[in-house]
């Protein structure tokens, strides 16, 4: 279905705080800078509906995006983030885990995954988290436009995004559905 309406509704800080219209809602999540913000904004075709920066850390909330005035789009502070006191990560994770595990209009969660670097352990542990608490979740593979880098591994997104899988197998019986996507291109979109 096309997006023809979007518009931001609210950043919260607690999983009360939230929106209470009881619409049906789909959150991203993932490391900062995976994309996540830059990705609703390729959802929804605007440019800075949501927030991005190269930095990390960049959203610090819950921010609720109503579209087509059917349902949320949800987008979350990143994990992992490096830089920030480690208090302030603590809370964070503290804070989107209470948001998956009460959020009772949460339909399923879009965990978004680098593609232009090699599989994280953190990355295969938040799925297994996720899949621990059967929460439903897409994979969803950003940066698929990205060239390889040496640095990074040498290995094309598609390699990458094979190695990820191999190792999620680890953690589940099947894997979970996965959707490659750039923010660039738009590939994955639909
Ligand atoms: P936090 O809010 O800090 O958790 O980060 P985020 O996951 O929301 O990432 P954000 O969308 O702000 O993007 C981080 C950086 O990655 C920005 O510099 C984006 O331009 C870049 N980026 C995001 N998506 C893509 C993509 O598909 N391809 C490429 N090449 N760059 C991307
Ligand atoms: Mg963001």
């Amino acid at each position: 279905a096309q997006v023809s309406q979007a518009e931001f509704v609210k950043s919260s800080v607690t999983t009360e705080d939230c929106p209470s219209d009881g619409l049906p809602e789909f959150a991203l999540v993932g490391r900062s800078n995976v994309g996540k913000s830059s990705l609703v904004n390729s959802i929804v075709r605007r440019k800075k509906l949501a927030l991005t920066s190269k930095k990390p850390g960049k959203t610090q909330c819950i921010n609720h995006f109503r579209i087509n005035d059917s349902w949320f789009l949800v987008d979350l502070p990143g994990y992992g983030f490096a830089n920030a006191p480690h208090e302030v990560r603590t809370d964070w994770s503290k804070f989107t885990k209470d948001y998956f595990l009460n959020r009772s209009t949460l339909v399923s969660v879009f965990l978004l995954i680098d593609a232009s670097i090699p599989a994280k352990k953190i990355d295969l542990e938040y799925a297994s988290w996720l899949g621990q608490n059967q929460i439903p979740m897409t994979l969803i593979f950003t940066k698929c436009d990205k060239r390889k880098k040496k640095r990074h591994g040498g290995k094309r997104a598609e390699e990458n995004v094979e190695d990820f899988q191999d190792l999620i197998r680890e953690y589940f019986q099947s894997a979970p559905p996965w959707i490659m996507t750039s923010s660039v291109t738009n590939q994955g979109r639909d």
